[in-house]
């Protein structure tokens, strides 16, 4: 089949029902919803959630949003950091609660794997597979000591999908790139069987300046300045991070996605929640340039810039 480009058609979330205030967390560790607000922008999180469970609600959303059917996709991309296990892939968990009757696939990309999966599934539309439902879904909630403060305040569990379709011509994708650097493993990581741990300092240090790097190069690839974009929709991990980076790239926070504050860091899943928060309350137009960008453990980052078709 001939190459295709790619449009953006439906977005759907799904969040466990449990909600975790700052409050909720100020009585059982040493902390307070003070802090917490101050250094990270964030007030609640829902915890409690299982991958696929969320994958599988997310994805019908966004495939009824698209006006579509299940039958209507051809593979299913997980983003996801927290399989339900190692084996079997928890796409084709997914694939199967959906009722989808093609392909699926887990894609690991840490906090940056909704952007990663966003330019693999156009390129598996580039070649032909027909439409892609991607989904970011992580429950970092399972690998959070809860007993550890510095981990604890950060994270929540969600996931949000979107339908990747076959556009004419060069579709609305207009540029990407994609970094990685595995020296800095030890910043942000948990093994097998274990909890997330982190470096905060030097992955906000670091967060700041790739993501800045990242979104300044997709927009001079498609001859574009910051002055351009209408919505920045990046990684949700720190709404200073968030505030450091518009900064730097010239981009007020008026323009930009920020979710956090519900949410807090829900890895795959907080730019497509950042994304479907700004569609609902209207602030993304037909024409509109919207830039992706998100970084996390590897560490791996990623920005997509697309003009929005529908
Ligand atoms: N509650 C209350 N106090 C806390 C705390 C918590 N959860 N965590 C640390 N503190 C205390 C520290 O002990 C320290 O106390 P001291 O001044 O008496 O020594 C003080 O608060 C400042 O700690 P520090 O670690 O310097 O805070 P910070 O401003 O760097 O913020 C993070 C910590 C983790 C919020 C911040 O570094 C961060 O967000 N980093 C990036 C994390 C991230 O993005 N991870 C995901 C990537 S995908």
């Amino acid at each position: 089949m001939s190459a295709r480009g790619i449009t953006v058609r439906g977005c759907g979330i799904s969040v466990p029902d449990k909600v975790l205030t700052n409050e909720d967390l100020s009585a059982t560790l040493d902390t307070s919803d003070a802090w917490i607000t101050e250094r990270t922008g964030i007030k609640e999180r829902r915890v409690g959630g299982i991958t696929s469970q969320m994958a599988i609600e997310a994805g019908r959303r966004a495939i009824q949003d698209a006006g579509l059917e299940p039958a209507d996709i051809a593979v299913v991309l997980l983003a996801t950091t927290t399989p339900d296990a190692l084996v079997p892939a928890t796409s084709a968990t997914v694939q199967a609660g959906i009722g989808v009757p093609g392909g699926a696939f887990d894609l690991n990309a840490a906090c940056s794997g909704f952007v990663h999966g966003l330019v693999a599934a156009a390129g598996l539309v580039a070649v032909g597979s027909g439409r892609v439902l991607l989904i970011g879904a992580d429950a970092l909630s399972r690998i959070t000591d809860w007993d550890n403060r510095t981990m604890a305040v950060l994270v929540g569990d969600g996931a949000g999908a979107v339908v990747v379709e076959p556009a004419e011509g060069t579709g609305d994708l207009l540029s990407w790139n994609f970094g990685a650097d595995g020296t800095l493993r030890h910043l942000l990581k948990c093994d097998h069987g274990g909890y997330l741990t982190m470096d905060g300092k030097e992955v906000f240090r670091k967060a700041v300046r790739v993501v800045v790097e990242s979104a300044e190069r997709a927009l001079a690839d498609a001859g574009f300045t910051a002055a351009d974009v209408s919505l920045l929709v990046p990684h949700q991990a720190n709404l200073r991070i968030i505030q450091a980076a518009c900064h730097r790239l010239g981009i007020p926070e008026e323009r930009t996605a920020v979710v956090i504050d519900r949410y807090g860091n829900t890895s795959s899943a907080s730019i497509p929640l950042a994304l479907d928060d700004a569609l609902r309350s209207g602030r993304v137009s037909t024409g509109d340039l919207v830039l992706l960008t998100g970084f996390g453990g590897g560490m791996t980052w990623a920005s997509a810039l697309l003009r929005w078709g529908r």
